[in-house]
């Protein structure tokens, strides 16, 4: 355990070391009202962006219904997004409009 500890701290060292010295400047949370004006904008704001920015969204490629559909499916089905059948609709609509191949 104590031989866990040590090696732990060693390889943490050069770690903590680096961290001092690097600044990373990230970039500005554009994410706030970045998603592009359009009916359905307001409810997949508030469905999407509980638990992400929604640079998430504009930063995929462009897809049509049925790509966001498996979008939005997965944040309901993997990740436990709560979000209502009609509003997954909206969403989904808004979503192959705004962001269309
Ligand atoms: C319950 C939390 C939650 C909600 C709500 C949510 N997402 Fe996600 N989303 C995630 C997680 C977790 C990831 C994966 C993050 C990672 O890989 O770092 C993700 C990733 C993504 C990605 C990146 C590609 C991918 O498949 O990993 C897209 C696009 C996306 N979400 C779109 C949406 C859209 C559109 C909505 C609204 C309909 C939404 N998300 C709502 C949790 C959520």
């Amino acid at each position: 355990m104590r031989r866990i500890l040590v090696v732990a701290l060693v390889l943490a060292l050069p770690l903590a070391a680096w961290a001092e010295t690097k600044t990373i400047t990230l970039p500005p949370d554009s994410a706030y009202g970045a998603l592009k004006p359009g009916p359905g904008r307001e409810v997949t704001e508030r469905a999407c962006r509980s638990c992400h920015a929604s640079d998430y969204i504009v930063m995929q490629p462009r897809g049509d219904a049925k790509q966001w559909l498996a979008v939005v499916t997965k944040m309901i089905k993997v990740f436990g997004a709560n979000i209502s059948p009609e509003d997954q609709k909206a969403i989904v609509e808004y979503l192959s409009r705004a962001y269309a191949p």
